[in-house]
């Protein structure tokens, strides 16, 4: 029945609300909350953000501790695995890997123990703090020791999540389950939630994708071969909120879905299928929060670190109906081995890399099926989304040329602009109150680099020379695709790539401030793929 529906692509209609249907006339509107037969290929209900255990909300306001620690957790049904987490107590109940919700403007102040048996430090990725603040690897502490944190939560909402960034040991302390949601809160997105009666933990659900191997009791590995750590360490099959094929259970209404790639190295080209249909959906926000206005897509890149948020309606669904939140096939462009040639089929291109260790795991740009949706209840909604979601200032015009940012290789190294990392060196420094366009170029032979700025939000004026699955996604001037819309703090850069951001490096925080640029491929950042960013007072 929905087959029909979903192949009308008429654009525009109730705010990208587009999954039409003929009228089945008749139809009662009543509650059929029946129960849906079980699913085999998608066993698992959905872990969800809860009042208390994995993904409990918090209220971050004010003061709280953060423990990082080993616990047990069953990742796979009835096989508890070890993995590392961020305990907190609050009200008598422990929270695993909280989603701390929070005011714009909001005092925090947050005691981060370090009870893990190595280094580490927490980074609050998209969060406008300075230095102290920000998490950066010169400030990770050792195992048994503390570090405070005291700052106001400048930014404007949007979904920012926060995870360890101790140099060498980002990588394999995220891959271990560390990890959570940072969600940020002003009167703009409040009324947007009223305006789509959205309930977050319910209508409106942050999904983090990350793909793991387990062996044979359910354990997590991470063993990166020499080949892992120059490509990336990919996973066998993707967890979603750290549930291995999940369902969730929905009804005939507007979803919001906060997706974040949590992933060390996957990138995932997303997409709602139904049968053989994709869906229409609506992007409404990216990595910094709502864009101006709702976008509809069929699919999208989401490269590790970056967030979208988007609206699936199923208004029109019939009970029964399944949709599918799938990662599309596309060209994973891995060019990196000098002289090898990127091949269409993901899978021919990545047996080279297999050979060299990485088995286990599922190549970059394979088709993945990810979340089912059931669509189990019926009920009235009849919310249009609004046309309007966000005022957000053109990006500001910096009076200088633009500064170029080269990420290549040399002798196996991931380098930007030349460099490998040096915690003392500040290869890049801007002046404080300054606003910079940088060109970022991705040089071949070279992988994807999802490129990531610390303490600021930029702007993505352009792209330049893109690869054609992602030149067919842009949809404003400059080939920008709707995740480039709005404010980012990551983005991704293909091979032969350009992409032109600007950034105004303004901030309240006297003194100078060393704050980071590095890839958000977790291997290629712990390899060295990162710079200090000095902003001086
Ligand atoms: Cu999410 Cu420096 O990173
Ligand atoms: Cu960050
Ligand atoms: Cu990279």
């Amino acid at each position: 029945m929905l087959g029909a529906a979903a192949a009308v692509g008429a654009a525009g209609l109730a705010g990208g609300f587009l999954w039409r249907h003929r009228a089945r006339q008749g139809e009662p509107v009543a509650r059929t909350d029946l129960p849906l037969p079980p699913d085999p290929a998608f066993p698992n209900p959905l872990r969800m953000p809860g009042a208390e255990g994995m993904f409990g909300v918090a209220d971050a306001a004010g003061a709280l501790t953060i423990v990082a620690k080993g616990i047990e957790h069953p990742l796979l049904p009835g096989k508890p695995a070890r993995v590392l987490a961020y305990e907190m107590e609050q009200q008598g109940r422990t929270l695993h890997n909280p989603v701390l919700r929070v005011r714009s403007g909001a005092a925090l102040r947050i005691k981060f123990w370090n009870a893990l048996a190595e280094t580490s430090i927490i980074h609050w990725h998209g969060l406008k703090v300075d230095s102290n603040n920000d998490g950066h690897p010169h400030y990770a502490v050792a195992g048994g020791a503390t570090y405070d944190y005291q700052f106001t939560v400048a930014n404007r909402a949007a979904t920012y999540w926060y995870h360890p960034h101790p140099h060498y040991l980002t990588g394999k302390q995220l891959y271990h389950g560390l990890a959570g949601f940072f969600i940020v809160e002003d009167d703009e997105e409040i009324s947007l939630q009223k305006a789509l009666d959205l309930k977050f933990g319910e209508t409106d659900i942050p999904l983090v994708l990350q793909d793991r191997r387990f062996d044979q009791n359910g354990q997590l590995v991470f063993a990166p071969t020499e080949s892992d750590r120059f490509h990336g360490h990919y996973g066998a099959e993707v967890l979603v909120n750290l549930t291995q094929r999940p369902h969730y259970h929905a009804a005939t209404r507007a979803y919001r879905f906060r997706i974040l790639n949590g992933s060390n190295a996957r990138l995932y080209r997303l997409a709602f299928r139904h049968g053989e249909h994709l869906l229409d959906y609506t992007v409404i926000g990216t990595d910094g929060g709502l864009i101006d206005r709702p976008r509809t897509v069929k699919e999208a890149f989401l490269a590790p670190g970056e967030r979208m948020d988007v609206l699936l309606d199923l208004r029109n669904a019939a009970r029964g109906d399944a949709v599918t939140l799938v990662s599309l096939p596309f060209d994973a462009l891995h060019m990196e081995m000098a002289g090898a040639t990127s091949v269409r089929d993901g899978h021919d291109e990545h047996a080279a890399h297999s050979r060299e260790g990485a088995r286990a795991a599922t190549p970059d740009g394979t088709e993945l099926d990810l979340l089912r949706i059931r669509v189990q209840r019926k009920i009235a909604y009849d919310r249009p989304v609004p046309q309007v979601l966000s005022r957000i200032d053109p990006p500001a015009e910096s009076p200088y040329s633009p500064r170029l940012i080269v990420l290549d290789q040399a002798n196996g190294k991931w380098r930007i602009n030349g460099a490998t990392y040096d915690m003392a060196a500040t290869p890049i420094t801007v002046r404080r109150d300054t606003v910079e366009t940088w060109d970022i170029r991705n040089v071949p032979p070279t992988m994807p680099h999802p490129m990531h700025i610390h303490g600021f939000q930029f702007r993505v004026l352009s792209r330049t020379g893109s690869p054609e699955q992602q030149l067919r996604l842009s949809i404003e001037s400059g080939g920008l695709a709707a995740t480039d819309l709005g404010w980012k703090d990551t983005v991704l850069v293909w091979p032969g790539e350009t992409v032109r951001i600007v950034t105004d490096f303004s901030h309240p925080f006297l003194g100078d401030q060393v704050y980071m640029v590095h890839c958000h491929n977790l291997e290629h950042e712990d390899g060295g793929m990162m710079l200090n960013l000095k902003v001086t007072a």
